[in-house]
């Protein structure tokens, strides 16, 4: 495998991120190591800070405090030559992951190849259908996106993503809007896009299933910190019971319990 990351084999270095909007502190001192190849899947409740977080990686949104690390180099408005060059070896599959309507498929996904490369059409096709087989969706590139079904846009839009050969990929909640088939079959693509290009995976998501599913490792987010971050088992025999409430999906149960304020408070 190529050099993609720093000589801890680390591809994405975080520590004590803040950030704000306003007032509001969203992320308060966040630490996260994704090493080479591996599926790290961030997980929390909504509104738990997890776009934040994947924005403040990709330098779409600033820190009040703290440092990120991507591909071994400090990533952040302070060094926008860093910005320039990891940028192109970066995949970003968002939410909702819109194509434009108005080109067809093919072209959606050379779209990064004209900004960033010059290559000829002929290449620029071959790298298309390569791509476009990897997602599993052979001979679509001349269909218009409204031809697709929400399943097949996904997929073209992991494959715009992959077209420059990303060395880290990130993807903010992949399943969302679609039916437990279809998700689960773009789970297998995650996978199969760890084990044959060794791509660098950050996956953030809220469902639970997908998560088990394709975690190497799991970091779990909550009021504002990393409540936890191990391996699948590890994260599933944790015994912290925020852990334990997020795994099963209870409401988070921030009441006090009267009694209990009671015994505290009167030492019994
Ligand atoms: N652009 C914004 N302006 C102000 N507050 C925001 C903005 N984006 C998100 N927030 C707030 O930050 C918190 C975390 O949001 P977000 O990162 O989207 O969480 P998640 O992706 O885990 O659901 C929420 O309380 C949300 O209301
Ligand atoms: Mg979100």
């Amino acid at each position: 495998m190529t050099m993609q990351a720093d000589s801890d084999g680390r591809v994405v270095e975080v520590e004590g991120l803040e950030v704000h909007y306003g007032n509001h502190k969203v992320l308060d001192g966040i630490d996260l190591q994704v090493n080479a190849g591996e599926i790290m899947v961030i997980m929390g409740g909504s509104g738990s800070g997890k776009s934040t977080l994947l924005r403040t990686l990709l330098g779409l949104k600033e820190a009040s405090a703290g440092s990120v690390k991507l591909l071994g180099k400090p990533f952040d408005a302070r060094h926008p030559e860093n910005l320039r060059q990891v940028r192109r070896r970066i995949g970003v599959a968002f939410q909702g992951g819109a194509l434009l309507s108005s080109l067809t498929v093919g072209e959606n996904i050379r779209l990064p190849l004209r900004h960033h490369a010059r290559l000829d059409e002929s290449t620029m096709a071959v790298m298309t259908r390569m791509k476009l087989e990897m997602v599993n969706l052979p001979g679509t590139e001349n269909l218009m996106p409204a031809q697709l079904s929400g399943g097949m846009v996904k997929r073209a839009a992991l494959a715009r993503a992959l077209i420059m050969d990303p060395a880290l990929m990130f993807f903010d909640e992949p399943s969302a809007g679609l039916d437990p088939v279809t998700s689960a079959e773009l789970d297998e693509l995650i996978l199969r896009l760890r084990d044959t290009t060794g791509t660098t995976i950050v996956v953030v998501t809220h469902e639970l299933e997908s998560t088990f599913s394709i975690a190497d490792r799991i970091t779990m987010l909550g009021g504002g910190k990393v409540l936890m971050s191990g391996s699948v088992d590890e994260v599933r025999n944790s015994s912290d019971p925020q852990i334990q409430n997020l795994l099963n999906r209870r409401p988070n149960l921030e009441q006090p319990d009267p009694d209990a304020y009671l015994r505290r408070l009167t030492g019994n």
